[in-house]
């Protein structure tokens, strides 16, 4: 029995990560060769200008990583000493509380639902005379661990021009979760279906684009690993698909899982950007539309079953940094056809409902390029695809990007965003999808 809680004990203590703040002296590109003497390091946040990087690194990478740093002359901190520390307090974040029978109550909303939670939550949606006469679920998929990819749809009486049948009404995705870690992008989703449910009698712009668009949310698209960053790592990213080197006895529990925006089919394994490692955190599949979660959404999209109508937008949401990103990711040399209207469309709103706080711009310039996203894939289906990066903010700790830091302070990183944070992003993000989206119907379809 001693012996094999000493084992136990050693694998936790060999497949714990820590996270780090890195500052190099010289505004210099460090990343490349970061990337290739230690492939298996993770990126959470860089500043440029500041030249300080924040990373999550597997602790067998420590010794190797400082003498690096040394030889820079860099300086360096640990933040988290060991990832699974973390999950104390989002344990505490996503205490269960009673459920109302109103799907649109707070309780659910406002806190970081469990998967099961979240399939009770659809449920109640399409079985409460409050909500079931706009809603309809689809199950477009399984998880490798088994779990269902559920679709919620809004829908409501079409114009009348549509009804006449003259025109087909179009449909917009949007989701979330595509990255396990990223809590904030469910809640979001989650809060994007209430306001829609609470304001499509009301509100005339939203009920003006339900008339036009059939809205289809996927708030958790990767269940599994959102299910793992819940209960063993809260800064887990992939699926949890095995992979070639990951096994019934492998040490090395990062060595599971796909990267779901790196395996979508198109310009798939094209960029550095997107890692042939499979103990990396991004790590693409062997090959395009490997996993199970991203065959089903290529499937929806791609095939008429559960949607008659044609996608036309796409919003796929992350946490975090506030950046509103658009289509290629895969390069910086070439722009989607439309790229000025997107850029114009996107920035007016950025100026208008997010007050000028998010970066806009083509995906691969304002972060870095990767191949095989999701827009990228959806930029070849439909006009309008974009990725939102949402709020790193936290209210408690500073963020540890904060330049007037201490240097002793305590901080934390933008992934662990509270659950109150939900409602301050979802209005935010709900009213820049509306304007987006009456912006497009006011110009393509009145
Ligand atoms: C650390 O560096 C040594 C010498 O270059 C190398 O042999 C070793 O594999 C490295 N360890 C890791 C975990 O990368
Ligand atoms: C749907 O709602 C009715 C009445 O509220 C309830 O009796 C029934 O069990 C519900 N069905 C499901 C599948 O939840
Ligand atoms: C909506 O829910 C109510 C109560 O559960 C039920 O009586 C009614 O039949 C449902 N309507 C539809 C269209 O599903
Ligand atoms: C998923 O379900 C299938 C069919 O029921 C089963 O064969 C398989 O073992 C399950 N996989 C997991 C990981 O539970
Ligand atoms: C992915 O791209 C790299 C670099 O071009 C190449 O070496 C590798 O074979 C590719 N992987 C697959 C599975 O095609
Ligand atoms: C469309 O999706 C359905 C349900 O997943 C599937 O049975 C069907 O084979 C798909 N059709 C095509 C052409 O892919
Ligand atoms: C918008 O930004 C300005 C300047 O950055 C700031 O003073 C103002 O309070 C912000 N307004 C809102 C509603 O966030
Ligand atoms: C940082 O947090 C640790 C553990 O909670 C605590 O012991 C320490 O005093 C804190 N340091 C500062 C500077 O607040
Ligand atoms: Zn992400």
């Amino acid at each position: 029995m001693k012996l094999l809680l000493v084992f136990v004990l050693l694998l936790n203590y060999l497949q714990a990560e820590q996270v780090w703040l890195v500052k190099f002296p010289y505004k210099h590109n460090y990343l490349s060769r970061i990337e290739k003497i230690f492939p298996l390091i993770d990126l959470i946040e860089y500043d440029y200008y500041q030249s300080s990087y924040i990373f999550l690194i597997p602790r067998n990478y420590a010794s190797n990583f400082t003498h690096f740093i040394h030889q820079s002359k860099g300086s360096y901190r640990i933040i988290v000493d060991n990832t699974k520390d973390l999950l104390k307090k989002s344990r505490q974040q996503s205490k269960r509380s009673i459920a109302s029978d109103n799907p649109l109550d707070k309780t659910y909303y406002q806190r970081f639902l469990s998967y099961d939670e979240q399939q009770d939550w659809s449920r109640l949606l399409s079985n409460s005379s409050l909500t079931n006469k706009s809603i309809r679920l689809h199950t477009i998929g399984q998880t490798y661990e088994n779990r269902s990819l559920t679709v919620i749809e809004i829908h409501s009486k079409s114009h009348p021009r549509y009804r006449k049948g003259r025109r087909r009404k179009n449909a917009v995705f949007i989701d979330g979760g595509m990255h396990a870690r990223e809590w904030l992008s469910i809640g979001v989703a989650n809060y994007v279906i209430v306001q829609f449910l609470k304001l499509k009698g009301k509100d005339p712009k939203v009920k003006k684009i339900l008339h036009y668009f059939d809205v289809f949310i996927l708030s958790m698209m990767n269940p599994d690993g959102y299910e793992y960053s819940r209960n063993e790592n809260r800064l887990w990213r992939k699926n949890r698909a095995p992979t070639i080197v990951s096994d019934y006895w492998s040490i090395d529990a990062s060595c599971f899982g796909v990267d779901l925006n790196r395996n979508f089919p198109f310009q798939w394994n094209n960029t550095f950007g997107a890692s042939p490692f499979p103990c990396s955190h991004s790590f693409s599949g062997l090959k395009p539309l490997s996993e199970n979660e991203v065959q089903s959404v290529v499937n929806f999209l791609r095939n008429k079953t559960y949607t008659r109508h044609q996608f036309y937008a796409y919003f796929n949401l992350h946490a975090y940094g506030r950046f509103w990103l658009l289509p290629w990711t895969y390069t910086t040399l070439e722009r989607v056809k439309n790229y000025d209207d997107l850029l114009k469309r996107s920035n007016n709103v950025a100026s208008t409902v997010l007050n000028g706080t998010y970066k806009v711009g083509q995906a691969s310039s304002v972060l870095y390029s990767c191949s095989g996203t999701s827009i990228d894939f959806a930029a070849t289906l439909m006009p309008h695809a974009m990725t939102l990066e949402l709020s790193p903010m936290y209210r408690g700790l500073p963020l540890c990007y904060d330049g007037n830091l201490r240097k002793d302070q305590n901080c934390t990183i933008g992934f662990m965003s509270g659950p109150e944070e939900i409602e301050i992003d979802g209005i935010e993000v709900f009213n820049a999808i509306v304007e987006y989206l009456y912006s497009i119907i006011q110009d393509n379809f009145v």
